[in-house]
């Protein structure tokens, strides 16, 4: 049999690039199963998007249904209930009065919420964060700063982009005192207005509340908090990309809950539809109503079959998703501690819900890259699927769905276990 891979060899962009070689032909809760009769646990959940895991029966069904009334209708063209049910959905899970917009993806949510603010404020520049990631399209690759690679050959993207440190606490260059966050990372605002920019050409601040693809680097709070007094201060919108974070990934609907601070605008993807391709800017009424029609639109946005399905979501992440988030997400945690405890070269691990990573350093004979290769390669042949990230590409993330069950981390830790024993 020719594999799916290799089918693709042939016909399919070498840009779009694969974690592993895996044809699959079905997914069911935390498990997907191969062309090649593998059933493999699935730590990955598509890179944060099966956050019920796949193929959820409600989400399904839910789907399902739509197909039959109306797969398009346009959102330039009518309205339809599961679109405006769905923003009625979203805006209650506000805690200030929000409008929302639909997309199709985390980059197209965020070269929106990066339009709105520029529209709105009638400002040209805007601060993201090193090690940052937001997309590829060109706008959200202005404000990504994870890695070169995607800007090689790209250079010249939006300009007026300027880029302040994260927090990553236990890699601070600068001093810590009494646990508090350096006072560097709050001074290096002042600094960048001074030198580089006005704070009154600044439209918004874009930040991922935790950091994915960059190492899963869940800052300090007063350091998120901070952001907030200093918009405010300058008339910037704070906007949160929870492309990553959102819906139940951190044991909370979105991590700005953890943080105890709401952005002015907000962008979601990945997660909310358990699958379906659906973002949404959700931003403050008072913005969102000073976005004057035609200044933004698309043709797919807000797809009635994906607007069902996230319905479907969101209402199983409010009954048991989101509890169960924080209940395995801790349970998890502890364990991967434990693991920490046996390997010296486990450095950190770090995370919260289920967002979660460790961090490998270099022993005499391996170095951190390479541990986390055999990781995962070693794993995977024990059918067990984990991604990576981070900027150094030697950190191991684990984004199971919430549905998660303590036996299946188990059988997830004891195989890592295992592998990590045999480096
Ligand atoms: C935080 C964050 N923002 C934006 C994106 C881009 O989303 P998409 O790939 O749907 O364009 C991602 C995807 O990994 C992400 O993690």
């Amino acid at each position: 049999m020719v594999s799916l891979y290799e089918r693709s060899q042939r016909v399919m962009a070498p840009v779009a690039n694969r974690a592993t070689k895996l044809g699959v032909i079905k997914g069911e809760g935390t498990y997907i199963y191969t062309e090649d009769g593998r059933k493999i646990l699935d730590f990955a959940s598509g890179v944060a998007v099966n956050n019920l895991g796949h193929n959820h029966p409600q989400v399904v069904k839910a789907a399902t249904k739509q197909m039959s009334q109306l797969v398009h209708g346009g959102h330039n063209v009518v309205y339809y209930e599961s679109y405006v049910a769905l923003a009625e959905k979203i805006v209650s899970l506000s805690k200030e009065e929000t409008k929302v917009y639909f997309s199709n993806s985390g980059a197209e949510a965020n070269d929106g919420a990066l339009k709105l603010a520029k529209y709105v404020t009638e400002r040209p520049a805007v601060i993201s964060f090193k090690n940052s990631f937001h997309g590829r399209t060109i706008g959200a690759m202005s404000v990504t700063a994870s890695n070169a690679g995607y800007r090689k050959h790209y250079e010249g993207m939006m300009p007026g982009v300027y880029f302040a440190e994260f927090p990553h606490l236990s890699k601070s260059p600068y001093p810590i005192v009494d646990l508090k966050t350096p006072k560097h990372f709050f001074d290096q605002f002042d600094d960048m207005f001074h030198s580089l920019v006005d704070p009154y050409s600044v439209a918004a601040i874009i930040v991922e509340p935790i950091q994915g693809e960059g190492g899963y680097i869940v800052p300090p709070k007063d350091f998120v908090q901070y952001l907030r007094v200093l918009c405010d201060h300058y008339g910037i919108f704070l906007i949160f990309d929870e492309i990553q974070t959102g819906f139940g990934r951190t044991g909370y609907m979105f991590a700005s809950e953890y943080f105890e601070v709401e952005p002015d605008i907000r962008t979601v993807a990945k997660g909310i539809a358990n699958g379906f391709p659906l973002s949404a800017i959700i931003a403050k009424a008072e913005i969102m109503d000073k976005w004057e029609a035609g200044a933004h639109g698309g043709t797919f946005g807000g797809n009635p079959v994906a607007c069902a399905a996230a319905l479907a979501t969101i209402e199983v992440l409010e009954k048991e998703g989101i509890e169960n988030a924080q209940l395995m997400g801790a349970y998890f945690k502890e364990m991967l501690l434990d693991l920490q405890e046996k390997y010296s070269f486990i450095e950190e691990v770090r995370g919260i819900g289920l967002m979660l990573a460790i961090e490998f350093a270099n022993t005499s004979e391996l170095s951190a890259q390479e541990i986390l290769k055999e990781a995962i390669a070693e794993s995977l042949a024990k059918d067990v699927l984990f991604l990576s990230c981070g900027m150094h590409k030697n950190v191991l993330r684990f984004i199971p769905p919430t549905t998660v069950s303590k036996n299946e981390i188990i059988e997830a830790v004891s195989v890592l276990d295992e592998v990590l024993s045999q480096l």
